[in-house]
């Protein structure tokens, strides 16, 4: 109370984040901490379903998902578009190609993330509205490792396109319809939480520092993928 008088907040933040909001949560994270030096911060990053768990056992002040929970009742606001798109290899058949049938991915090798993530379980809502069937050749329960697979030569994948934000020029995106799937991020706590000062003042940086940032955007030249 003496330190919150004094504008000096100390305590801990504790954040549960799902995987992809790791391009941009920890940056935000050292700015804030530049602010408010005297904070210590739990960073947990992981995927839908550990979040949900995590929300059950009520252990974080603040969560950052893009699937909002049945069960759990939050107080939670969209801040950032969070889409999720093919991602190929740019030697891909299909990359030169425009307005790709969703069908034509019936038996593509693809790369799937992991049980329980919400990447995974947004692409195969889709894929079986579709009658759509990949051929799983690898599961993986890292972005970064997939895209790595991709461009390996295993398969595609479909994952958040903030996740080339740092993206090897050897990938690129298919235009496959019904893609993106359109998503959002949200910011949320538990309701009946009380919110400590800390965590309430993160939540409006947060808002603040994210409402001009967008989506990574790219064009594509040939099979390069460039961000304008
Ligand atoms: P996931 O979520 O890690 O649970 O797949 C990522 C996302 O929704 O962008």
């Amino acid at each position: 109370k003496i330190a919150d008088l004094k504008g000096t907040k100390q305590g801990t933040l504790r954040l549960g984040v799902i995987t992809t909001t790791k391009y941009f949560v920890p940056r935000l994270l050292g700015e804030f901490c530049e602010h408010y030096p005297g904070i210590d911060i739990s960073l947990q990053v992981t995927n839908h379903q550990q979040l949900h768990q995590r929300m059950l056992n009520n252990e974080d002040d603040l969560y950052i998902l893009s699937q909002l929970p049945e069960d759990v009742e939050l107080h939670s606001e969209a801040f950032l578009e969070n889409p999720l798109v093919v991602i190929a290899r740019k030697d891909h058949p299909l990359a030169k190609k425009s307005r790709i049938p969703i069908t034509d991915l019936n038996g593509e090798p693809f790369i799937m993330r992991e049980t329980g993530s919400g990447t995974r379980h947004a692409a195969l809502k889709l894929f079986n509205q579709h009658k759509v069937s990949v051929k799983v050749r690898l599961e993986l329960g890292s972005n970064e490792a997939i895209k790595q697979a991709i461009a390996g030569g295993l398969g595609i994948s479909v994952l958040s396109k903030h996740t080339l934000s740092c993206a090897s020029n050897e990938l690129t995106i298919l235009d496959v319809d019904h893609f993106p799937i359109e998503r959002w991020w949200y910011v949320g706590y538990l309701s009946g939480k009380q919110l400590s000062v800390i965590a309430r003042t993160f939540l409006q940086f947060l808002i603040e520092e994210t409402k001009d940032m967008g989506v990574p955007n790219f064009s594509r030249n040939g099979n390069n993928l460039i961000a304008v």
